[in-house]
């Protein structure tokens, strides 16, 4: 096969600016998958919660933390924590930089307003109004995305509210609440494709797009990805180390941040497969092995109609794709296996040999760089092997230095295992 040289090049692959809270509204998406719940699921909740906000004429800070915390309530599903799932929701949120007030409100998404809830068991008016307001969008979306037939969840939810709400949200709530139930706008909006794009055109008062917002926003996705399957960290340096072989190769700015940013996200369709896969700590067998095969097709589905990332679906879709046309899960072959792609596979491979494996410890520094070199020209392009050396040279010295480490909240299910092995 003849490898490709890429040229000098801008690439094609340059991002458009875009908010966090674009993004956030499209990666809740993911979080869905995770918690096994319908896709939509978390916007449909931030939807509800902003037309009873809107009803409370609380103040535009309180339209942002409601948008956020709305979109991120079930993040934490995915990362299993020993905080739960709120818990997890709060780290989540963190890691996208949101603030105090929003951590809080998804912390206390599950209280109620008759002290029955969790995980505090608070009452009244020591929940915060957000997190009242997300209990009663929350109560709304369950209904809703249970019935086959939405004109008669409607009319189930219309006979319930005062009664059922009351106990979870309180009466002020309630109340409004029950004024969403008749808002025909709000209503169908629960089924367009665009529901995203419906709950951010809301207003989340954040600012302008920017690219800085969309590699920030990548960059946490990629730390949760990290938490969820138990490699803190590796993200960044799939990230940094594809960005530095894109700029050995000779593209320009735009295009090596592109790839950077793709780095983030490759593994993002892994928050979609089992967690009894994603959690086994050993060998996975065939058909474990063929269920996480699925994770580009899905990263590729999850990011299409997200704002700003460009080709990034694209790539994101072959970065196991093969030169020699091994790889999956399109067995694309030589060039029709896009460059980016090429380059995203030489990194993760080489990232993936760096770090331990339950089955073998990381190999050294020139045992990887010899493995991906005797690719070169089947697995791996080998134009692209050869931006492999300097890069990592430069990554490898820039990991040291930065001793970059996400702190991960405790996980659950790692720990109950390793206790079942001592
Ligand atoms: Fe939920
Ligand atoms: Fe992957």
């Amino acid at each position: 096969m003849r490898a490709t040289r890429p040229r000098r090049t801008a690439g094609g692959g340059e991002l458009e600016p875009a908010r966090r809270v674009d993004l956030l509204a499209y990666f809740s998406g993911a979080f869905d998958l995770a918690e096994s719940q319908p896709i939509g699921h978390a916007c449909r909740v931030a939807k509800i919660a902003l037309g009873i906000e809107r009803e409370l004429k609380l103040a535009p800070v309180a339209r942002r933390r409601v948008i956020n915390a709305a979109l991120l309530h079930d993040a934490g599903v995915s990362i299993r924590t020993t905080s739960g799932h709120l818990g997890g929701g709060a780290w989540v949120a963190e890691r996208f930089g949101l603030d105090a007030g929003v951590k809080s409100a998804i912390r206390a998404t599950h209280e109620r307003w008759d002290g029955k809830g969790r995980p505090a068991g608070i009452a009244g008016d020591a929940i915060p109004i957000d997190a009242l307001v997300l209990g009663a969008a929350h109560w709304a979306s369950d209904h809703v995305e249970e019935p086959a037939n939405p004109l008669r969840a409607r009319a189930q939810l219309q006979r319930a509210c005062p009664d059922e709400v009351e106990a979870i949200a309180g009466p002020r709530v309630t109340s409004e609440m029950c004024a969403v139930l008749r808002d025909d706008g709000i209503w169908i909006a629960l089924w367009t494709a665009e529901l995203p794009v419906v709950v951010v055109a809301a207003g989340s008062g954040e600012g302008r797009p920017s690219h800085r917002k969309v590699e920030r926003a990548a960059a946490a996705m990629g730390d949760v990805n990290d938490a969820a399957v138990r490699e803190p960290g590796r993200s960044h340096r799939v990230a940094s180390l594809a960005g530095a072989m894109a700029s050995a190769l000779g593209f320009l700015a735009g295009y090596t941040r592109a790839v950077t940013i793709a780095g983030y996200l490759i593994d993002v369709g892994q928050l979609g497969a089992p967690r009894h896969i994603t959690e086994q700590p050993s060998i996975l067998s065939v058909d474990e092995m063929e269920q996480m095969r699925r994770h580009p097709g899905l990263g590729s589905r999850m990011l299409a109609t997200a704002p700003g990332l460009g080709e990034i679906p694209a790539w994101v879709e072959a970065h196991h794709e093969r030169p020699d046309g091994r790889g999956y899960p399109g067995m694309l072959t030589g060039e029709e296996v896009p460059v980016t792609p090429r380059i995203l596979a030489v990194a993760d491979a080489y990232c993936a040999l760096r770090a331990d494996r339950p089955y073998r410890s990381a190999l050294s520094r020139s045992e990887a760089l010899s493995l991906v070199r005797a690719g070169a020209g089947g697995q791996f392009d080998a134009a692209v092997v050869g931006a492999l050396t300097p890069a990592a040279d430069a990554c490898e010295a820039r990991w040291v230095r930065e001793r970059r480490v996400v702190q991960v909240p405790r996980r659950q299910v790692v720990q109950k295992w390793l206790r079942r092995r001592a």
